[in-house]
């Protein structure tokens, strides 16, 4: 008789010698609600409404290897502001994993790039061979469902009123196969779309959601794909599913042995998907190599011919994601991209270092707009993002503040009389953070509102406005 020896479970994460696992990212496991916060200045009293904000939150010390952002559990974070007073609650995405772990009193899965599952012997057999499931990315509200975010994933359903885990939803079907963490709704329709990559054929696919939550078309395999390529982020217009296929290669036959899963295959080019809305044939159109993140915006021209144009930061390279590392620069990029395969790709601002995080008014999405915020490291490079950059494309002017904090992800916060950015800072020398408020018409000023935060929040990545209903 023989017997197999379960593999031994990957050593502790060296937690002192990961910039994503220390300091402004270390992560928060308390768990808290608490009402009435400190707030100096003053918060208006027409804002109704929570800020949610999700990112990579480890339950336990991970063990194997941890690479930001890809890994760590999912913690969301929700400031809400009712009548003038503010309140603050956070919980974990509690997946299969997170409760198996839980249960434990310690990590099993170790990082998503190790290959490490764990045995039945550990987890029991519907968990056993399972890569930990990561929807620690985006927090997104549509068709009567609060999503917590996965990158090519299904994503949970929260509790709106506890922020609880509820179950993995496929989301009537338009995310059968997975799904981007960054859906975008059109405001005039309702509708949500969205795009999901996949390590097998079809390797790229898209869906509509009705407004009312159920799935009008999709998955929907996109034309022209024939292999596995990363894609973080997609543009919509009223028209247009817009996706920039970029040369970041998925190798699995690289990896298998020993290589880089990711490859960057410049020669490739950028390709940019024109997915006409209505089901009509792709149009490709083929420009040079960059990389995107993520997109601000984007809107059809006045004519079909014109095109759609598109606001977006633009990297030179995908930084430590591919297998030939070298500096990355980014530029606030508009491109103006035509059917019959004409594009013009312009810099509108490349002086904020490491910019990321493009937003917009939400309820601008498709249309045009003329404020974009986003996060950088200023001028120079300080460690942590320390500034909020602002640009007003209509004057074409820009901005910047730099609250003395690390700060994340800016979201437009849109008010009866006034609106607002929001964003969330944590003083790296004593650890406290901070939410702070800011008059979208002239955020340089400093915040109307500065609101003590109970306890530390992360850095972490994407955030929504989710206000109440009137
Ligand atoms: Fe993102």
């Amino acid at each position: 008789m023989t017997t197999t020896t379960p593999p031994t479970p990957p050593a502790p994460v060296e937690l002192t010698h990961h910039s994503h696992l220390t300091g402004v990212f270390a992560p928060q496991r308390e768990e808290v609600d608490v009402a009435d916060l400190t707030v100096r200045g003053e918060i208006p009293t027409d804002l109704n409404g929570s800020y949610l904000r999700n990112g990579p939150n480890p339950r336990f010390d991970p063990i194997g290897s941890f690479v930001y952002p890809l890994d760590g559990d999912g913690m969301v974070h929700r400031i809400s502001i009712a009548d003038g007073r503010v309140s603050y609650s956070n919980r974990f995405v509690r997946t299969p994993m997170v409760l198996a772990e839980e249960a434990a009193g310690h990590a099993i899965w170790s990082g998503i790039t190790d290959g490490y599952t764990p045995s039945a012997d550990e987890v029991g057999p519907e968990l056993a061979g399972t890569f930990r499931e990561l929807p620690d990315i985006n927090i997104v509200r549509h068709g009567g469902r609060l999503m917590a975010m996965a990158e090519s994933d299904q994503p949970y359903l929260l509790d709106p009123a506890t922020l609880a885990t509820l179950a993995k939803t496929d989301c009537d079907g338009a995310m059968r196969v997975g799904s981007t963490a960054h859906p975008k709704i059109d405001p005039a329709t309702g509708e949500m779309v969205l795009f999901n990559y996949s390590l097998e054929a079809p390797y790229l696919t898209w869906s509509t959601v009705a407004a009312d939550g159920h799935t009008i078309s999709g998955p929907t395999p996109v034309d022209g794909v024939d292999e596995s390529v990363m894609i973080h982020d997609m543009a919509l217009t009223s028209r247009y599913v817009v996706l920039f296929v970029c040369p970041l290669i998925f190798d699995l036959e690289a990896a298998m042995t020993g290589g880089s899963l990711l490859t960057w295959r410049p020669e490739t080019g950028t390709r940019i998907a024109l997915i006409p809305r209505d089901g009509g044939p792709v149009r490709w159109v083929q420009t040079d190599p960059f990389w995107v993140w993520h997109f601000a915006n984007a809107f059809d021209g006045p004519n079909p011919e014109d095109g759609v144009i598109v606001d977006y930061v633009e990297w030179s390279y995908p930084g430590g994601f591919a297998d030939e590392p070298r500096p990355a620069t980014s530029a606030l990029t508009r491109a103006i991209i035509r059917p019959d395969g004409k594009i013009n790709r312009n810099t509108l601002s490349d002086n904020a270092f490491n910019m990321e995080f493009p937003r917009v008014d939400d309820r601008l999405l498709t249309r045009d707009h003329r404020r974009v915020a986003t996060v950088a490291k200023g001028p120079h490079d300080t460690g942590d993002a320390d500034s909020l950059w602002f640009y007003d494309l209509g004057a074409g002017t820009e901005t910047f503040w730099s609250p003395g904090t690390a700060i994340g992800e800016p979201i437009y916060i849109p008010g009866a009389d006034r609106d607002h950015w929001g964003a969330i800072g944590t003083d790296p020398a004593d650890m406290r953070s901070y939410f702070y408020l800011l008059a979208a018409d002239d955020p340089t000023a400093g915040p109307v509102a500065t609101v003590d935060l109970p306890i530390r929040v992360p850095a972490g990545l994407h955030g929504a406005w989710l206000a109440d209903p009137s």
